[in-house]
């Protein structure tokens, strides 16, 4: 089997991967205040700094902006990081859901997302997300979605993402890649085993066409999973 082994690759790499992102959100991001804060209240809050860098928070915004996301859904909010940049772009009367195990965690993001003025567009529902997908019957199919939380999950929400979508959503799942770990067969971390099982399934699924693509950055190496109902 493929088996990979994360190398002790030279510190300097991981700068070079930083100041890339420094020079790509320099030129093309700029200064934004309401994520700055965001962060800042984040670790004041005692959140994790796992949310997604500058670069993948703008490559959601346009890729739901491409998409023409009117109903987008979330899950995994943390801090609201990756949910701002979500709202921002969504267009009139568009709507955001964001699923988010714990309450501490939604609180902080209610927070950062009143503060960025998106607010209102924005519904933080909280729990364990495979209760809070299952209550949700009926609504407006989503266009996009974007899967961040519990990787030992993402096989079912995959699926719930493909039962509240229709024909043509988008959906990203992150951290697939987790620095070569993805090949790691006999891994006892259950965030591989998931990933490994998220791979499984989608390669047998015949609702979606999807790739993965690894990226280094300020996020050190990792990837994202897209994928698009058929
Ligand atoms: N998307 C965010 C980062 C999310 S981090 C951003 O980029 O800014 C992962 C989040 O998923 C954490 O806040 C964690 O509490 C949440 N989470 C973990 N297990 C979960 C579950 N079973 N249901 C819902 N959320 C969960
Ligand atoms: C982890 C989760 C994330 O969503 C992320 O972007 C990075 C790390 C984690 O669970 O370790
Ligand atoms: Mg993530």
């Amino acid at each position: 089997m493929t088996k990979f082994t994360r190398p002790p690759w030279p510190e300097v790499m991981g700068e070079g991967w930083q100041a890339v992102d420094n020079y790509i959100v320099d030129k093309l991001l700029g200064a934004d205040d309401a994520l700055a804060a965001t962060l800042a209240n984040n670790a004041a809050n005692g959140l994790p700094p796992i949310d997604v860098s500058a670069a993948q928070g703008k490559m959601l915004f346009l890729l739901a902006q491409t998409a023409g996301a009117k109903n987008i859904l979330e899950i995994g909010t943390l801090g609201g990081y990756s949910t701002i940049w979500l709202a921002r772009a969504l267009p009139e009367g568009g709507r955001l859901v964001t699923l988010e195990l714990e309450a501490h965690h939604a609180g902080v993001a209610r927070a950062n997302l009143e503060r960025a003025g998106v607010g209102g567009l924005v519904d933080i529902r909280v729990g364990p997300a495979s209760d809070t997908l299952a209550a949700m019957t009926g609504e407006t199919a989503f266009d996009f979605v974007f899967i961040d939380a519990d990787k030992q999950n993402n096989v079912h929400y995959v699926r719930e993402a493909i039962r509240l979508g229709r024909p043509g959503t988008t959906i990203v799942v992150d951290n697939v890649v987790r620095e070569g770990g993805v090949l790691d067969g006999d891994s006892g971390d259950e965030r591989i085993v998931g990933t490994r099982a998220l791979f499984d399934m989608l390669s047998a699924e015949p609702r979606l066409d999807a790739t993965a693509v690894q990226t280094v950055g300020a996020k050190k190496w990792d990837g994202f999973v897209l994928a698009r109902v058929r």
